[in-house]
């Protein structure tokens, strides 16, 4: 039997924390779909169809990661993919309040989904997209936090911001 697990997530954009948990999670799943939120509770800067092929970009065409966009329910994804496994990462001692609430209330939905949380690599251990954005928007470099085609589109939105300032 094949083990799947889907890693959920507005991943708006991908860093490579998030890169990182992929590359370890495939040691113990035979294939990962990375699924990205359509978040109507967020405002995001990229489009989900740029969010997608950014992971994609980054993700360098592994046939064991499957990258998708979801809207509704993560539960009602899950049930579609027939996957029960959920991947999250977890830095710091302050992602746990909300991963501890999404956890139980994913379980409350649906009773027997299992979210696996993994650490994520030391490196990337202060690495958000929020704190990303945040440094480029400010004029900052984020080179060697996320993907090239990341960093890149990061600046185009930068630029087009400056443009209309
Ligand atoms: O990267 P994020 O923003 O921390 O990811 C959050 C995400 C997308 C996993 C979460 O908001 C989600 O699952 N959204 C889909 C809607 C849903 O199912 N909400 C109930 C879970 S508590």
């Amino acid at each position: 039997m094949s083990r799947i697990i889907v890693y959920p997530g507005s991943f708006d954009p991908i860093t490579n924390g998030h890169l990182n948990l992929v590359e370890r999670a495939l040691h113990i799943f035979d294939h990962i779909i990375i699924a990205v939120a359509r978040n109507l509770s967020k405002t995001p800067l990229f489009t989900i169809e740029e969010r997608v092929a950014m992971i994609r970009s980054g993700l360098q065409d592994n046939p064991r990661v499957t990258v998708e966009s979801f809207e509704g329910l993560l539960i009602e994804y899950l049930n579609s993919k027939n996957a029960n496994v959920i991947l999250r990462g977890l830095r710091q001692l302050s992602d746990f309040d909300y991963e501890f609430q999404m956890t139980f209330m994913n379980r409350r939905l649906k009773r027997d989904v299992e979210t696996i949380f993994m650490m994520t690599g030391y490196k990337w251990f202060y690495v958000n997209s929020r704190i990303i954005k945040e440094v480029v928007f400010a004029g900052g470099s984020v080179e060697g936090l996320v993907p090239e085609i990341a960093r890149r589109k990061l600046q185009e939105k930068y630029q087009e911001r400056k443009g209309k300032l």
